[in-house]
């Protein structure tokens, strides 16, 4: 079946899924207009027009600089596309290194013909679809060749047109061909199969094209004549059985693959229909472990199969799939009514919380972003209880925030590329260094999830709103969940890699190379945002297509992502129990996955990374046999002051699904809760959990003392701070006044003769001083009431209670309530 060479992507509209129309066709609305790519893609697309894809594992084919990239595919190889040829490859080793498992990609063998010009222009892509890429190699005369990159397919395959096959090893000396000895003087073979064997191992090659010879040298196999017809050719592997299986489906081919799915209420069907040449039902094509845990009766073949990064690809025979998934049932709110143990506590730190929002003002999208999410969540919070009347004042903070967006001149500011087609951080197209690379289309899920988020709450309670700013957000939603080829401007579900079960966060930076996606939670999190942007437009379609983007993301996250330490899991894509050890995969990568991340090398922060943010609809991702394993992986470091309540915090939220009161009494020493929550959304998320072992959830807290009072000692002498010694000292007989209030977490200590919040210093390194104007995590403080009628007092930044030293100063360094200086409170 040959490939009609098309100008226009909407050609391949037949290829991709046809069942859904697009979310709109437009020209995207955003008030930076058009800017172009300083990295625009190669004569790779010569006869093609954007919007291309940027993130799918094949884009380093066509990203500048010089689209000869190694890329993620098509599994169980890896490959690049040079100007001489096709090269191709299957990692022989994989590593432990204690941290990550490594498949150190090697390039094996190099597919071309002896006219090629060996030009930059002398290759191009002519077709792609959601999971595919085929790439003609040709030259002015007519010769060349056209390859499907098909991946799942155990053999790379090669159709020629006129050409002289050229076979190059990339891997050592080609040694022996049909058994025999390649040396100085070349071997000539003649025939339909050939078993060849360099340093890589042994391959197999196939013509379907009638009898060829081939003239081996230890560098190249060279055809003997020009050739019309296709050469395939796999790696075979170390079982017995594995060349007789390969030589058994070698007739049939695959071209390109559909993506289609149906939906029966809150389930899915999704299928992959490979387009082949042949019988149908002889295509063996290779399974990767999420495939295995959601195919609909497969026909399996066993006796062969390939090592990858994410476990053993095994061959399935047929030319269609079908994968069933359950889809996400939650919308807003979480699905019980948050339980009455908390609602007193949810709703004093709702009401402190929303008193002290303050505007974000973009400076990126992603931290924007998630300020954006986490404000809006609390207006759905409000909503569950019972509290409407503290809607309108998110509302107003989050209209103010977007507000930026929509207009012109602002320094940071939303375009539309045009050299690939997408929504960027404008001043992002032309420096990688902006936004983590968002104008290279990097992390756009991760980044538009957010604010598809925030925007549908504002418009869940304000239509109007909604009206006004809808094509603005609408350009967000289909540049990460565009479903159909019919939209010109956006490719279709940019970052999502339908056979590899995942997201891609990778985008057409260092030259489109290897793929990776380190905070999963986030990327199920863009799907999350679309399920919410599709509601608020009503489209069932829509919003049933982002179900099932979310679902098969969860699927990812769950296979690998969460690693099971006790699993006796046969089918475990890290048989490595060192790996699974280590509970959270932190980066998974095409060529390596381990537990860690660009920027962080605590426990706690690789796992709740691959949690946040937290939200009801994740409770099913959230398992219980992985919040063990993650619970006493991290257990030493949830008792550590050192390590940041920002992501002591989420584990928290997350462990919530095993024990919400467990989660509830450890969480009562949090002053900080990153960017993606907060305590009152940390309250309502335990106070609506499936609370397993029952019982109330939440327990009164011990509240600080309110009021205005002066502090004084047992020695009598009262704690004074003024405008010019701001330290608290315990050495005057007047005393400074000090207002004690609710702040969440615990409370705050002003001065109210100096309008200063008293601070701690998280290494106690100098004494307490009233010397902030806002109160936040390093001016939190429990003051706890004693039974003699005593208070003393605990630093939320450090767990440390306060003590005095010899001149009267007050430090928090006390590291048991027996070193804990006792307070008397005198009201004023
Ligand atoms: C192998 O044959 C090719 C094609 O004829 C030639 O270019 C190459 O130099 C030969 N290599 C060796 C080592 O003889
Ligand atoms: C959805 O799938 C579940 C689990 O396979 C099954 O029990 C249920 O009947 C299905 N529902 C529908 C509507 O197909
Ligand atoms: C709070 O922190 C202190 C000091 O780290 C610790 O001793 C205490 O057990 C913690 N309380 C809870 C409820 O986690
Ligand atoms: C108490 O200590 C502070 C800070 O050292 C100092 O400024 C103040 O004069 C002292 N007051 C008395 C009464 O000694």
């Amino acid at each position: 079946m040959a490939f009609i060479r098309c100008l226009w992507a909407a050609c391949f509209t037949s290829l991709a899924a046809a069942t859904i129309s697009p979310i709109d066709t437009s020209v995207p609305s955003v008030p930076g207009g058009m800017v172009v790519s300083a990295a625009p893609p190669g004569p790779f697309f010569q006869d093609l027009e954007p919007s291309f894809p940027t993130t799918g594992w094949w884009v380093g084919y066509a990203a500048a600089p010089s689209q000869d990239s190694v890329v993620a595919g098509p599994f169980p190889y890896m490959s690049r596309a040079l100007d001489t040829g096709l090269q191709f490859g299957i990692s022989n080793t994989r590593n432990f290194d204690g941290t990550s498992i490594i498949q150190t990609t090697q390039m094996d063998w190099e597919a071309s013909y002896v006219q090629n010009p060996n030009s930059h222009t002398s290759h191009k892509a002519t077709a792609w679809d959601t999971q595919s890429v085929t790439v003609k190699y040709f030259a002015a005369s007519g010769a060349g060749f056209t390859t499907y990159l098909v991946p799942g397919s155990p053999y790379m395959t090669f159709n020629y047109d006129a050409a002289t096959v050229l076979l190059t090893s990339k891997n050592g000396n080609i040694l022996s061909i049909n058994g025999k000895t390649v040396g100085t003087s070349p071997v000539s073979v003649s025939g339909t199969k050939f078993t060849i064997t360099n340093g890589a191992g042994t391959y197999v090659a196939y013509s379907l094209g009638g009898s060829i010879t081939l003239i081996a040298n230890t560098t190249t196999l060279t055809g003997g004549a020009t050739f019309t017809g296709v050469i395939r050719i796999a790696r075979v592997t170390a079982e017995s059985t594995s060349q007789e299986i390969l030589d058994q489906y070698s007739a049939t081919y695959p071209t390109g693959v559909a993506l289609d799915y149906t939906f029966t209420g809150d389930n899915t069907t999704m299928s992959f229909t490979w387009n082949v040449v042949g019988n149908a039902a002889n295509l063996l094509h290779l399974s990767w472990p999420h495939h295995r845990k959601h195919l609909v009766n497969p026909v399996y073949v066993t006796g062969l199969s390939y090592l990858t990064t994410k476990g053993y690809m095994k061959p399935v025979a047929g030319n269609s799939w079908k994968l069933s998934y359950a889809l996400p049932t939650i919308t807003w709110q979480a699905p019980r009514t948050p339980q009455a143990s908390c609602t007193e506590q949810i709703i004093q730190a709702l009401e402190y919380e929303i008193a002290h929002l303050t505007v974000a003002v973009p400076d990126d999208f992603y931290f924007w972003g998630k300020a954006f999410q986490a404000t809006a969540r609390l207006a759905l919070v409000a909503d569950h209880v019972g509290r409407q009347d503290l809607i309108p004042a998110v509302l107003t903070v989050l209209k103010q925030s977007f507000a930026y967006w929509t207009v012109t001149g602002q320094s940071t500011y939303a375009a539309y590329e045009t050299a690939w087609g997408g929504v960027v951080d404008g001043a992002g197209a032309t420096d990688p260094n902006i936004d983590f690379g968002n104008g290279y289309y990097n992390d756009h899920h991760f980044h538009y999830g957010y604010m598809l988020h925030g925007a549908a709450v504002i418009a869940k309670y304000d239509a109007s709103w909604w009206n006004t700013n809808k094509n603005f957000v609408t350009a967000f939603a289909r540049d990460i969940g565009n479903p159909s080829t019919a939209d010109p401007y956006f490719t279709v579900a940019r970052c999502k890699d339908w056979f590899a079960g995942h997201s891609w966060a990778s985008g057409i930076a260092n030259g489109g190379g290897s793929r990776d996606q380190e905070s999963v939670g986030e990327a199920v999190n863009a799907y999350y945002g679309l399920i919410l942007f599709a509601d608020i437009l009503g489209n069932q379609d829509i919003k049933n297509w982002a179900r099932l983007l979310y679902a098969t993301e969860v699927s990812g996250a769950q296979t690998y992502w969460h690693l099971y330490p006790n699993a006796n899991d046969p089918d475990t894509p890290y048989p490595e129990a060192g790996l699974r050890s280590l509970t959270t995969i932190g980066n998974v990568m095409d060529y390596q996955a381990g537990a860690w991340l660009f920027w962080g090398a605590q426990r706690s922060e690789i796992a709740a990374i691959q949690m946040l943010p937290i939200t009801p609809i994740n409770e099913d991702m959230y398992d219980t046999a992985w919040l063990n394993g993650v619970w006493n992986y991290v257990s030493s470091e949830l008792v550590d002051p050192t390590v940041g309540d920002d992501w002591k915090s989420i584990i928290y939220m997350a462990y919530g699904e095993v024990s919400p009161q467990t989660a509830f009494t450890r969480s009562t020493n949090i002053t900080a809760w990153g960017g993606t929550t907060s305590q009152a959304y940390l309250l309502y998320h335990l106070s609506t959990r499936k609370n397993p072992g029952g019982g109330n959830i939440c327990t009164s807290a011990a509240a600080n003392p309110a009021g205005t009072f002066l502090i004084r000692t047992s020695t009598g002498k009262f704690v004074s701070s003024s405008a010019a010694a701001p330290q608290l000292v315990a050495n005057s007989s007047v005393g400074a006044p000090f207002s004690f209030a609710y702040m969440p977490g615990g409370g705050s200590i002003f001065n109210t003769a100096t309008s200063q919040y008293v601070t701690a210093d998280p290494n106690a390194a100098v004494p307490l001083s009233a010397a902030r104007a806002v109160a936040q995590a390093w001016e939190n403080f429990k003051v706890v009431l004693q039974s003699d009628g005593t208070y003393v007092m605990l630093a939320g930044v450090n767990s440390q209670y306060v003590t005095i030293d010899s001149t009267g100063a007050l430090f928090n360094n006390g590291a048991s309530l027996a070193a804990a200086a006792k307070f008397t409170l005198v009201a004023q």
